[in-house]
């Protein structure tokens, strides 16, 4: 018998709770008593830099956050105009409007449900300062393209590779394409963590140093109470981060998993009449969600709930027809890839410490709702 397979699994971090309460127990008694950006942050950032080709990493309070520092730190603000994915999470628009810069909403290709690179070029304007497209669920978004658009126009590159950490596109990690990446590590990203936090990726030290001021209220790290740029409390967890240092090693092995995983949905999937799996492939993919999508959305959720199977729906409706953001959509635009995405997504459990037992049991009921095969091994 299968146990229940919830989509938020309450067993993410089972195998290193012995780690997190020797960490909490050494910290909590240590002499220090050092609770935030210290030494095992500076260790931390310095490791995660290594895996970033040397790009500056500067840790921070959530990947919200991040996206805040960074559009903090190049200036963006009142009268400018930013453009986003219609499509994606809520942090997306809402860090631009509290900067006090307005998002611009461009449509999502079909397939990957990233940022459209053409839609975002026609969205650009006089008033334009950034662009600002998200690897979404399991793929990037097409930075190359977006790159060049940048250079093209004049503007800013803001690469929100919250979901992405560890996938790596035409040989370049995540994070490092823009003018800055971000990362996420609430529990249930790519290499989420049980608490909050985030990180700013930059090859520009002058925009690192900035960042790194405004995480702690403007001031340098040298002298205490001089405050250089008006900031923001986003300080990083010294706990979190030694328990980041340690899981670092395995990131690999849990995203090899989770791409395995992946592959083996998506081959049981790939002929299953009025199911679409996503885009597959390795290069530029991240497996922090798998998403597929059926016009039987609702029913496919219930058929495989009956089964405990849980399921996820990222997002119910589109950014611009959210009530808080619907005043800055510009009149008459329309998104209708996005639109159909948020109809008809759908997401599986995909964490890596699934069995293969558990993978092909959640194959098996997605396959037994199309009516279809069974013949591959996990
Ligand atoms: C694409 C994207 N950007 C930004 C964020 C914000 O990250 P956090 O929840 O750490 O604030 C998230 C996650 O929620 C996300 O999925």
């Amino acid at each position: 018998m299968t146990r229940t397979l919830p989509f938020f699994p309450p067993d993410l971090f089972e195998t290193d709770r012995a780690t997190l309460l020797e960490i909490v127990h050494d910290l909590g008694t240590g002499t220090g008593q050092r609770f935030i950006l210290g030494e095992h942050t500076a260790r931390f950032e310095q490791a995660l830099s290594g895996t970033l080709d040397g790009a500056a990493v500067v840790t921070c309070g959530s990947g919200t956050s991040a996206l805040t520092l960074v559009l903090a730190a190049l200036g963006i603000g009142p009268g400018d105009e930013v453009v986003v994915p219609a499509f994606g999470c809520a942090p997306l628009a809402a860090t631009v409007v509290s900067s006090g810069a307005t998002p611009v909403f461009a449509d999502v290709r079909p397939d990957t449900m990233t940022l459209d690179p053409e839609l975002a070029r026609a969205a650009i304007t006089p008033r334009t300062r950034a662009l600002m497209p998200a690897h979404q669920f399991s793929v990037m978004a097409d930075m190359p393209a977006f790159e060049a658009l940048a250079a093209r126009h004049g503007l800013r590159l803001i690469e929100d590779s919250a979901v992405a950490q560890g996938a790596v596109l035409d040989g370049r990690p995540a994070g490092t394409w823009g003018d800055a990446g971000v990362f996420s590590f609430v529990q249930v990203k790519s290499f989420g963590m049980p608490g909050e936090g985030g990180a700013v990726v930059t090859r520009d030290p002058d925009l690192a140093d900035t960042v790194r001021m405004l995480r702690n209220h403007g001031q340098d790290g040298r002298q205490r109470f001089v405050h250089h740029r008006i900031g923001f409390n986003s300080r990083f967890d010294e706990v979190m981060a030694a328990f980041q240092l340690r899981r670092l090693p395995g990131l690999a092995g849990r995203l090899a998993r989770r791409a395995r995983i992946a592959e083996y949905y998506t081959a049981r999937f790939a002929a299953l009449p009025g199911i679409q799996p996503p885009p597959a492939g390795r290069d530029g993919r991240c497996f922090y969600v798998y998403c597929l999508r059926t016009d039987r959305r609702d029913d496919l959720a219930e058929h495989l709930a009956a089964q405990g199977i849980g399921t996820h729906v990222y997002y119910p409706a589109p950014l611009p027809a959210q009530p808080a953001f619907a005043p800055y959509a510009r009149p008459g635009a329309v998104w209708p890839n996005a639109d159909a995405a948020s109809r008809s997504i759908l997401a599986l459990p995909v964490y890596p410490h699934l069995t293969d037992a558990e993978i092909e049991h959640i194959a098996d009921a997605v396959c037994q709702f199309a009516g279809n095969r069974k013949d591959i091994e996990p």
